[in-house]
Parts: structure tokens; C-alpha cells; sequence
């Protein structure tokens, strides 16, 4: 068999991550092993009685496909064999193409998988293809189709809608097929988090049982199909949402699925979404190892509500008070439709010169003079009806003859599979960064879902391929945007976390997690989140939000990417001064959040107590958070432990809580157990604590 190892079995590691394939008597492909440590396995039983490595419609009567096809000839059956292996190495580990070929029909599928060994991440995607000469139609097309043994199998995944995401879900899962999916393509991962956990042998914690975490590098709609037969047989079939989104394949057509990330842990939870971590870090998001500077944006702050005085006192306050960056967000655009509300203006990236006479640079020259970068906010993929755009060009939004163009947010998606509409949407980006020069980060925003997906760039038979391919054309917008402009920072938001996927974020450095800034709500919502994402891309803002006390809401803000949003002229001054401490405690300590390795310590979600701790990789430092909150269930009052100290290291502790300091503040003491005491003031209420040990 060509390329095979001993004989039938191909096995592809990635650290403790892998699958094990085997190809059966008949040419079919078997899937002997797939999770932690399966390095070696090798097929107990006749391959031929494993389940398919990736089951197609018709070839398993009675189970969820992960492929679905109407051939040219009509029949919708695929029997793929095997055909051959091929293997390479790539910078970080090898890449693995197995070959497989419909009995019949003149179909190629490759099952794809890329080794990511330092991160423990498998990334596996299909590609199909039509080797004929007609056209075949693809119904379904996932990325991943793993079969999962397991006595007690669980399925995690999170969701929750807009100022909701990373709302968990956990379940049994019980014969029938479980489904969660998102819908509306523009802001996906508000529906549904673009990350789902597997527990196949019942719950896991933190740092025991058997975990699998997929993740779908995917900008668009996903699907997760979990499925348990009456033989007790169990499947993930992961990818694109296909439903609404067939797929014409002319001859010499290749589809190429996105891939889905999958990392093992036979240790917990905790060591997976570490792997994702470093992952993401490592090979996902723009300049992942870097620090991430500390934000003052005037969304929650001012509104629409802009004048050059009033931002230049902004910037004078937030240098004041330690930020790093300055963020103009929504407001600051529009020609003869001015911005005042959400109405208006989208598409018309100009400076509304009735807001801001002279145009942006005053307030750019004072941000740069104070020592602080400037950031600016735009949606550059949606028009509003109430705009000179739209005026111009009625006919450039996605949308069906003849149907109601409905908006959301009183706006529309600009359809960027037209040529001159894409070209438009990167050349307005690109005017205003090349006019200017000072801007060193983009806010990138889109505020609402596809309705009516249609589009004339598409034929009348291939209307359904729009969900995918306007995907693909904004990620070549990100791709010419990030190339054009390499130095400028990228923020991914849409309406919040509603672009969190590994898709997305490879165009972007970091992520507005969600617009709910409630600190209480954002303790359980940051901790969904680190399931997938490390802090170092996960904005998190102090802001007026739920009128919390402000040094709780900066303790909460210092466990992600720290920032302000608020109108910085109505602090009292204890609430200055703390902030101000916060942006101290920022700098000293971001190093540890924003790169070091998560431990989550107290579950906050449905409890009113929460703890987590960011450690250094190479061992004796660490900054720990202890949160009380206002509701949920009683959670522990002892304090906490802390896993990650070796056993019998003396640990000396530093409060770094936010508040206005006093000299006796500032020294390390011996850490009593050690372990991590809880705010002694009621809920809500946080403390911050650097360790330091050995
Ligand atoms: C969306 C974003 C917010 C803010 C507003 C501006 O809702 O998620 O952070 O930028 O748009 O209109």
C-alpha cells in the first residue's frame, strides 16, 4: 500500500494528540484509534470491524454522513477506498494527505491533517474533488468525523447570542444525534462558540479525566453533529454548516473545507485549553507572542457623541491615567448622512467634518504626543441604506430579486464577492490608514447576519455557495489589509465576540470578546472563553456596565487584555486612583496573563465565588485572581489551592488588588499555605495577588 506504515496502519501524531487509520481488505479506510496518547495502537480487532475513518452517505446505512454527494449520474451513494498516503514535513511538524477514490464515480476525496506536535493540536480538513466532466452537488461537507469511545460521553459547547457568548452548556450524550450550529454567517460565534469539548468517559475537571477540544477555523456558519447509535457507536462530525450551503463541483473543481484544530488531554480540561493557548499564540493570531498594549476606548465612554475637545481631553485623562492606546470608536464618519445614532453613515468613510472640523488629526497628533498609540473603529463590510454609498451604488448590497432587503441594526452587508465591492471595501480601509499615518489599530466591526443571501456575482444554480465564499472573499479583504498594512494592529468584533473562531483570527491580533462589560457577568463569560482563547486576546475593559465598583471591575478587566471604556472625566478621585493602580498593576503583570500558562482554580458559572491564576511557563511566578459575586449557587469558602506551586515551596505574595496605594501596600509577605484567601469585602468584590516561589 503506498506510503502506509507496517503494512495497513497510518498513524499521525501531533504531541499527545493523534489518529490511527488502517485500511481494511476491501480498500476501506478505518479509524483504530483517535485522542490522547494513541501513539502505537494498533487495530485488535479485524480492521473492517473499526468504525470509517470518514463516513460518507450510503456506505454506512443508518448513521450521520460527514459527506453527502449527488454524482453526475445522479446517484447519491460515495464508497471511498483508499487509494494512497502521502506525507511532508512543514516548519512545525509534517502534513498528511490520504487519498481516496469513489468505487464508481469519478470523485477524489483527501482527508487532510497538519501535526502541530509543540501544541498538541491535529488540524484535519477534506478536500473533493470533481475528476469528471460534469457536475456533481455537495450536500454535505465536514472537516472532522471522529468516532469517540467512551462509556459516559459529554459534549460541552457555549453560546448565548449578543452581550451573552460563552454561555456553557454541558450534556450527556444519549442515543440520537445531539446538533448545535450557528446561523446568519457574519457574526457566527454569537450563536455558537466556535469550540466544542468531548468527555467521552464521563465529566472531567480541571486536571483529571479524558478531554477532546475541536475548534473550527471557520468565519462562517458551523455545525457540530454528535451522534450515538443503538449500538452505542458515537460520532463528532464537525464543519461548516452545509444546510443552505450545497456546493456545485464542475469538472476539475476542488473544494477545500476548513479545518477543524483538535487537541487531547488524558489530564483535564486545564492542559487542553493550555495547548489551545499556546496554539493560538503561537501559530494563529497575528504577533501572538507579543504584549498587548492597555486600551482607552470611548465607546462606552461618549457614544456618538464626538467633538475634537472632548476626545483630546479623553487622551489627556487616559495618559493620565496609564493607558497605552487611544480607540476612536463608532461615530467619527459620514458625509452628508451624519453619524449620530446607528441609522446612518456606514459606508462613508470620511471624517464628519460637523463633529470633528479638523478632521482627525488634532486628536491623533495629541494621542501620539502624549505617548500613546491611536486606534480607530470601522465596519467596512456594511452600508446603510442612509448613506451617500448606498445613494451611489443601491444595487451593492447581498440581497434576492425581488425580496425585501431587510436590514439589522439599520444596515446592510455589502456583497463582497462582486469584484469592484471588495476592491471598494479594501481601498476605503486603506485610504483612511494611508491618510493616516498615525493610526497603529483597527477596531473591525460587523454588526449584523446575512439575510436574503443572494448575490449577483453568483449563477442562478450556484446562489447557495454565497454563505462560503463571502467568507472566503472577507478573509482575502483581511489577507490584503493585513499584507497593505502589516504594522497596524487588528481588533476582530462583530456586535462583541461574534468572530472568536482560529479562522477569523489568523488576519488579527486580538478580539472584543463581547460587548457585556458587566464585570460580574464577564468573570463566568471570560471563563468560557479561555476554553479556547488565551487573555492576551481577550479585550476586557473597565466600564460603567452594571454600576459595579470600579476596582472590581479593573480586577476582572486584568485577567484579559486590561483597557478602559468609560468617560474618564467623571471619575471621582478614588476611582482615578485605582484605575490608575490597575494600569500599574497592568504592566507589571501582563506578562504573566497574557503568556503565561491559565489554571482555573473555582468554576464561577452558576456559583458566586470564581479563581484562576496565570503561571509562568518556566516556573516560580504567578498572578492570581479570587472573585465574589452578587448571585449563583454558594461556591467554596475555604481558600484556594493552588496546584501549579510545587509541594513545600515557601510562596511570598504581593497584593496587587486595585485601589489608591499607600507605601504599605507594596510589600511581599509570606503566602499562608499557600493558598489564595477570598475578598474579605461582599460580593462583588476581587482580589489580585503576584506569587512568587523557589
Ligand atoms: C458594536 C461593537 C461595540 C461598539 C459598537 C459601535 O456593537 O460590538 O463594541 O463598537 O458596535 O457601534
Amino acid at each position: 500500500m503506498p506510503g502506509a506504515q507496517d503494512g495497513s496502519v497510518i498513524e499521525v501524531l501531533a504531541g499527545r494528540t493523534g489518529v490511527v487509520l488502517a485500511v481494511g481488505d476491501d480498500g476501506r479506510l478505518h479509524q483504530i484509534a483517535f485522542g490522547a496518547d494513541v501513539a502505537g495502537r494498533r487495530p485488535e480487532l479485524p480492521v473492517g470491524l473499526h468504525p470509517l475513518a470518514h463516513p460518507t452517505f450510503g456506505e454506512e446505512v443508518g448513521r450521520e454522513a460527514a459527506l453527502r454527494i449527488t454524482h453526475a449520474d445522479g446517484a447519491t451513494s460515495t464508497r471511498l477506498r483508499f487509494e494512497a498516503v502521502e506525507r511532508e514535513p512543514h516548519e512545525h511538524g509534517e502534513v498528511v494527505r490520504v487519498h481516496l477514490r469513489d468505487r464508481v464515480a469519478p470523485v477524489s476525496v483527501t482527508l487532510g491533517y497538519r501535526t502541530w506536535p509543540a501544541t498538541h493540536v491535529l488540524e484535519q480538513w477534506v478536500e473533493v474533488a470533481d475528476d469528471g466532466d460534469a457536475e456533481l452537488v455537495l450536500h454535505r461537507f465536514a472537516s472532522s468525523a471522529p468516532a469517540l469511545g467512551g462509556a459516559d460521553p459529554r459534549l460541552t459547547h457555549w453560546g448565548g447570542g449578543w452581550a451573552g457568548e460563552w454561555r456553557p452548556v454541558t450534556e450527556p450524550l444519549r442515543r440520537g444525534t445531539k446538533t448545535v450550529a450557528s446561523f446568519g454567517g457574519v457574526r457566527p460565534s454569537l450563536h455558537l462558540s466556535p469550540v466544542v469539548l468531548v468527555e467521552p468517559d464521563g465529566p472531567a475537571s480541571e486536571t483529571e479525566g479524558l478531554v477532546g477540544a475541536c475548534a473550527l477555523a471557520w468565519g462562517g456558519d458551523a455545525r457540530v453533529d454528535a451522534e450515538v447509535t443503538t449500538h452505542a457507536q458515537q460520532r463528532l462530525v464537525v464543519g461548516v454548516q452545509h444546510v443552505g450551503a450545497e456546493r456545485r463541483l464542475g469538472p476539475g473543481e476542488r473544494f477545500v473545507t476548513p479545518s477543524a484544530c483538535w487537541t487531547w488531554s488524558a489530564a483535564g480540561r486545564g492542559p487542553a485549553s493550555r495547548a489551545l493557548h499556546d496554539h493560538v499564540r503561537r501559530h494563529v493570531v497575528r504577533d501572538g507572542l507579543g504584549i498587548r498594549a492597555t486600551v482607552a476606548n470611548t465607546w462606552e465612554a461618549v457614544f456618538f457623541d464626538l467633538s475634537t475637545d472632548g476626545l483630546v481631553e479623553l487622551v489627556d485623562r487616559a495618559a493620565d491615567l496609564g493607558a497605552e492606546l487611544f480607540l476612536l470608536d463608532d461615530g467619527w464618519f459620514g458625509g452628508r448622512y451624519p453619524r449620530d445614532d446607528d441609522t446612518t453613515s456606514l459606508g462613508d468613510w470620511d471624517v464628519d467634518r460637523s463633529k470633528l472640523a479638523a478632521g482627525l488629526d488634532p486628536v491623533i497628533e495629541r494621542t501620539l504626543a502624549r505617548g500613546l498609540r491611536f486606534g480607530l473603529w470601522v465596519e467596512p463590510e456594511m452600508v446603510n441604506p442612509a448613506s451617500e454609498l448606498h445613494d451611489a451604488h443601491p444595487d451593492w448590497a447581498i440581497g434576492e430579486p425581488g425580496r425585501e432587503a431587510r436590514t439589522e441594526r439599520h444596515q446592510l452587508v455589502l456583497d463582497v464577492l462582486r469584484p469592484e465591492v471588495a476592491a471598494h471595501v479594501a481601498g476605503a480601509v486603506h485610504r483612511v490608514l494611508d491618510a493616516h499615518p498615525g493610526i497603529s489599530y483597527l477596531k473591525w466591526d460587523a454588526n449584523r447576519d446575512l439575510t436574503e443571501p443572494g448575490s449577483p456575482a453568483l449563477p442562478v444554480d450556484r446562489q447557495s455557495h454565497l454563505p462560503i465564499d463571502r467568507v472566503r472573499a472577507t478573509e482575502a479583504i483581511f489577507r490584503e489589509v493585513a499584507e497593505r498594512h502589516p504594522d497596524v494592529e487588528l481588533m476582530a468584533c462583530a456586535s462583541g465576540g461574534g468572530r472568536s473562531d482560529l479562522g477569523t483570527l489568523r488576519w488579527f491580533h486580538e478580539l472584543w470578546t463581547s460587548d457585556n462589560t458587566d464585570p460580574v457577568d464577564r468573570v463566568r463569560l471570560q471563563w468560557g472563553a479561555s476554553h479556547l482563547l488565551p487573555a492576551s486576546v481577550l479585550g476586557a475593559h473597565v466600564t460603567r456596565w452594571g454600576g459595579r465598583p470600579i476596582a472590581f471591575g479593573a480586577a476582572v478587566a486584568l485577567s484579559g487584555r486590561f483597557g478602559f471604556d468609560l468617560d474618564l472625566r467623571t471619575l471621582t478621585d478614588d476611582e482615578a486612583a485605582t484605575l490608575a493602580d490597575a494600569a500599574a498593576t497592568a504592566r507589571l503583570v501582563r506578562d504573566l496573563v497574557q503568556q503565561g500558562d491559565l489554571h482555573r482554580l473555582v468554576d464561577p458559572v452558576g456559583r458566586d465565588r470564581g479563581a484562576l491564576a496565570y503561571v509562568d511557563p518556566n516556573g516560580g511566578r504567578a498572578v492570581a485572581f479570587a472573585f465574589r459575586l452578587p448571585d449563583g449557587d454558594p461556591g467554596p469558602t475555604d481558600a484556594v489551592a493552588l496546584p501549579f506551586v510545587p509541594d513545600g515551596a515557601g510562596v511570598d505574595a504581593i497584593d496587587r488588588t486595585p485601589r489608591p496605594r499607600g507605601e504599605a501596600d507594596r510589600a511581599w509577605r509570606p503566602l499562608a499555605g499557600p493558598r489564595l484567601a477570598w475578598p474579605v469585602e461582599p460580593a462583588p468584590s476581587a482580589t489580585v495577588v503576584e506569587l512568587r516561589w523557589g
